[in-house]
């Protein structure tokens, strides 16, 4: 088949191997298309110690080579059996195990389900990781509720434009940050009332003036401070990136007295991917695709991930 593959020092090879074979509780999916996650750029950069070469991508939908079914992938694997966080054997596809920047890919039967109708190929595979992401930061670890505003950091991120459409769809007040005024404008269309862009103005005194938030949505890392500082009394933060910085300082008495949480996630149990479903089922809503390219422009892809420059999700087209 051909594959997409990491090599030392972060070079990337479109190129021809093996066909990969399933063993005993998995099956091989033929993939239509495959989607990029910032992970993919970790990955590739060396920050996790996986052995070389390795197949990256966690996203993908295709179809079933044993039953001819169209399936979409949950992308964590042996999850385990806690909801609160997941177990000593969870691993995420596209690392260690190869992943879906191929033509084929070999999963385990229980990590393949149907894809979404609505949804075309790119917009199913566009779903798994981030749309994951988002459903359990927002109400499985965020406990979000209509009527509450929650504050969602760098909205041109994948994860965000998910996180922003579940939100509205819930009847939350939706509030965005970004380095954008055009990415805020796009932002307005998929259900926020309106943003901050962090790059030119004070967004924490702004946020306070729009009134401060419930929850607030952090991948960026370097920002706890700051998003504590956004949300009212009794307000939480759910945090599952470190974009910006993996090291922060918290004022400890503003901490307490303001009675807040501090909430680790990271992306969801099996349970909180059926949400995700059923939220994409009964909503209008679509991931928002940046771009399509082939597989064999997926170096080329990861670089615009890397650049920022993109709105939603970078999707390759696998066959
Ligand atoms: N733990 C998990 O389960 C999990 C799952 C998925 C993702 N993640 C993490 O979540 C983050 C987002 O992932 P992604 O795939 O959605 O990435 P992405 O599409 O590359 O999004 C990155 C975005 O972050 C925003 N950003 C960067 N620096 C910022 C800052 N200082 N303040 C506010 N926003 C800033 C930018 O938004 P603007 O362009 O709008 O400025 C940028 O577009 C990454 O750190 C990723 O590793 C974690």
């Amino acid at each position: 088949m051909l594959a997409v593959s990491v090599y030392e020092g972060g070079e990337i090879r479109h190129e021809t191997v093996a066909d990969p074979v399933a063993g005993p509780g998995e099956v091989v999916v033929e993939l239509r298309a495959a989607a990029l996650n910032r992970r993919d750029l970790l990955v590739a950069g060396g920050t996790y110690p996986f052995p070389l070469p390795l197949i990256p991508g966690s996203d993908g939908a295709g179809v079933r080579r044993d039953t001819g079914e169209e399936v979409v992938i949950y992308p964590a694997l042996d999850w385990g059996p806690r909801e609160e966080a997941f177990g000593p054997d969870f691993q995420v596809l596209g690392g260690p195990r190869n992943g879906t920047y191929a033509e084929l890919v070999v999963v385990p039967e229980v990590n393949v389900f149907p894809k979404p109708e609505r949804l075309s190929w790119e917009e199913a595979a566009a779903l798994p990781l981030a749309g994951l992401t988002a459903y359990r930061a927002l109400f499985s670890r965020g406990g979000l509720s209509a009527g509450e505003t929650v504050l969602v950091l760098g909205a041109g991120s994948g994860v965000s434009t998910f996180a922003v459409q579940l939100a509205a769809q819930a009847g939350a007040r939706v509030l965005v940050t970004s380095s954008s005024d055009e990415k805020i404008e796009r932002s307005r269309t998929l259900g926020a009332e309106g943003g901050v862009n962090y790059a030119t103005e004070d967004w924490v005194a702004a946020v306070k003036e729009l009134g401060g938030a419930d929850l607030v949505i952090d991948s960026i890392g370097s920002t706890w401070p700051q998003s504590l500082e956004c949300v009212r009394p009794g307000g939480r933060v759910v945090v599952f990136g470190a974009t910006g910085g993996t090291e922060v300082t918290l004022p400890v008495r503003p901490f307490y007295f303001g009675q807040w949480s501090l909430l680790g996630t990271m992306m969801g149990s099996p349970a909180d991917f059926a949400g995700l479903l059923g939220a994409l089922s009964s909503g209008t809503w679509r991931p928002v695709i940046d771009s399509v390219v082939p597989l064999a422009e997926a170096a080329t892809a990861l670089e615009t991930m890397a650049s920022g420059r993109h709105f939603g999700k970078l999707v390759l087209a696998c066959g």
